[in-house]
């Protein structure tokens, strides 16, 4: 009993080892471990639209959280786990759906895409006037050049 509590035990710690560090982490493990491995939830690529839906859903099947806690861990895996775009060749679509750019911002950067060619760095990409900040800081691990 001993030794299998320890093997429990030394499996938890390995799941949470490959969670990236951040403030939300903690309350991500405590809200989406208990019915299956975390391991299973991360090893999916979501945009921050389908991760939102996904936790909804897990909340409905009785995930328990409070709706500060449900923004967190959307946020989350949104930022470590979300679903990975091209900026320079990805449609306007695939910019709105992947990365939760409003219409405008999608405009705005095709339109430097357009006038400027590819853009390389994300400094550059947050250079480009009508991009929030914010969104690009949450969406940046998923922003590829
Ligand atoms: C109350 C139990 C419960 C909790 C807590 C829970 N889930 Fe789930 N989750 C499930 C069940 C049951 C399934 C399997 C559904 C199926 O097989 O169709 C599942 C499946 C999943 C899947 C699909 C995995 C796959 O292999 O297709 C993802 C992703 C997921 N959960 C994410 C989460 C996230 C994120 C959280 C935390 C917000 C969470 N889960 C918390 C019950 C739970």
């Amino acid at each position: 009993m001993r030794i299998l509590l320890l093997a429990i035990f030394a499996l938890t710690l390995t799941a949470q080892d490959i969670l990236p560090e951040a403030k939300e982490k903690e309350t991500f493990v405590k809200m989406c471990s208990n019915c299956h491995a975390i391991e299973r939830v991360v090893k999916v690529r979501f945009s921050k639209k389908f991760w939102a839906s996904t936790v909804d859903d897990m909340v409905s099947r009785g995930a328990e959280g409070t709706e500060e806690e449900v923004e967190s861990v959307i946020n989350y895996l949104t930022r470590y786990f979300g679903k990975p775009v091209n900026i320079n060749t990805a449609t306007a679509k695939q910019i709105e759906a992947g990365l939760s750019f409003k219409p405008a911002e999608v405009e705005a950067l095709i339109k430097h895409r357009t006038d400027n060619g590819p853009i390389k760095t994300f400094e550059d990409l947050t250079k480009i006037a009508g991009l929030n900040a914010k969104l690009l800081d949450e969406q940046k691990n998923n922003i590829q050049f």
